[in-house]
């Protein structure tokens, strides 16, 4: 177990038990100090499960995109290069800092925001939104609400990509990140999406994780 997974964990666990799911991330970009190694999730590269989606096919890449919880903003910036007018935020202002520090000639518009009160403008802004593995660092009493608020930032006929951790609906929810289950991902089809891709898979991480990509459209 990496060192910067525990030190995730004993924040998350800290703040979780005071009865606040959201103050840690901001604790633990601040005690980084520009210090990559100590971010768990961040490996500095885009998603090979976004960069494999659009290499495997001819999509179009043009119009708004928005990179829920981006982190430091390696998904943000390929969206960017492939032709996307990106947004990309994330509820921790040292993040965005770290991700204005590392790509200071971006096009993407980063901004510090909270996914549960997000602005106004974004209902239905986004052709393409892309999340990744931040619903398994959520406490699942959350994700309800935090899927229909991702659900809700989708344009008609836009397509919204998820990537998280899988297990089976009686597997135990283990240690954070805490994978989720295919019912779990019902709330956006309640929320009006449907459900066009169900890639349920191992990467190729040793050991192999299990992992789901998808794609709801509206
Ligand atoms: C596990 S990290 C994943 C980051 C990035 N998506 C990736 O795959 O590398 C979860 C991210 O969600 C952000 N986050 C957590 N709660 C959030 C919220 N309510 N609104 C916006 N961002 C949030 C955290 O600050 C963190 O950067």
């Amino acid at each position: 177990m990496s060192e910067s997974r525990n030190r995730a964990r004993t924040l998350a666990q800290e703040s979780i038990d005071q009865g606040d799911f959201r103050s840690w991330f901001e604790k633990l970009y601040a005690t980084s100090e520009g210090d990559a190694g100590q971010v768990p999730w961040a490996d500095l590269i885009p998603n090979p499960h976004l960069v494999s989606w659009f290499s495997d096919k001819a999509l179009d890449k043009t119009g708004r995109a928005l990179v829920i919880a981006c982190g430091l903003g390696d998904d943000a910036e390929l969206l960017a290069d492939l032709g996307f007018e990106v947004t990309a935020f994330d509820i921790s202002p040292t993040c965005i800092e770290w991700c204005k520090k590392r790509y200071p000639d971006s096009k993407v518009d980063y901004q510090a925001a909270d996914l549960f009160a997000k602005p106004a403008s974004w209902e239905q802004a986004f052709d393409f939104i892309f999340e990744a593995n931040t619903l398994q660092v959520l406490p699942e009493s959350e994700q309800p609400e935090a899927l229909r608020q991702i659900a809700s930032c989708l344009a008609p006929e836009g397509d919204l990509l998820l990537c998280a951790r899988l297990r089976d609906a009686d597997d135990h929810r283990g240690e954070l990140p805490w994978p989720l289950r295919e019912k779990d991902f019902q709330i956006l089809v309640d929320a009006g999406l449907r459900k066009e891709n169900w890639e349920d898979f191992f990467d190729n991480e040793d050991p192999p994780v299990r992992r789901v990509r998808t794609l709801y459209k509206r």
